[in-house]
């Protein structure tokens, strides 16, 4: 995907402030700090577009990024984050429960787990709940580089056994660090994207 326009659009905490020209869009969920803004980044290849941060919880609302005009990444909140109140928790729980459930506009989501580390309950809770409401999901496992390319294959099988993967959800290794996954990902999103 040659990328000629990106953009950051709103930090919506609602539908009321969601974009109104109907394009296509591309949610990111998974843990805090897993590494979703930063692939955002790297998927877009610009460095600093997405706020990251080596500290949990640095996104916490519902960040819409443009992409060539065509296409919107949505960059969610991470949840499992203990710092987060719960009360905080609860309502960036409910927002993006709202949006996963009525938002027409969304084609698929990128569940982004650590691929070095087996999935938390949470991020099983999140791909059944996924499921139950019928949505498209594609596995992103990122930080691939932080571990050898000897264990890659391993830890794949670790995550789709734990989560009980669908057989038409995909699972895609991931760096946002060198970019590795990249190409394979743009292709499964623009099969969602512009069928
Ligand atoms: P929240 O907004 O808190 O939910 O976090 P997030 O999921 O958006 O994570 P973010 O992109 O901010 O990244 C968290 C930390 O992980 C940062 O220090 C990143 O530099 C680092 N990181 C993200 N992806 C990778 C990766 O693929 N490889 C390596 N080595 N580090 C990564
Ligand atoms: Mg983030």
């Amino acid at each position: 995907m040659k990328i000629t326009n990106a953009e950051f659009v709103i930090s919506a905490v609602g539908p009321d402030q969601y974009p109104e020209d109907a394009l296509p869009e591309i949610a990111l969920a998974g843990r805090s700090n897993v590494g979703k803004s930063s692939m955002i980044n790297r998927m877009i290849n610009r460095k600093n577009l997405a706020r990251t941060s080596s500290t949990p919880g640095k996104t916490q609302h519902l960040n819409y990024y443009r992409i060539n005009d065509e296409v919107y990444f949505v960059d969610f909140p991470g949840y499992g984050y203990a710092k987060v109140s719960k009360s905080q928790r609860e309502v960036w729980g409910k927002m993006i429960e709202k949006y996963l459930l009525e938002r027409e506009t969304l084609q698929l989501v990128l569940l982004v787990i650590d691929l070095r580390h087996p999935p938390s309950k949470d991020d099983e809770l999140m791909y059944d709940w996924l499921k139950h409401y019928d949505l498209p999901v594609c596995v992103v496992a990122t930080k691939a580089d932080k571990i050898p390319k000897s264990r890659w294959q391993k830890h794949l099988k670790i995550i789709k056994e734990a989560l009980v993967m669908r057989a038409g959800d995909q699972i895609i290794m991931f760096s946002s660090e060198e970019g590795m996954g990249r190409d394979e990902l743009w292709a499964h999103i623009s099969r969602f994207a512009f069928p």
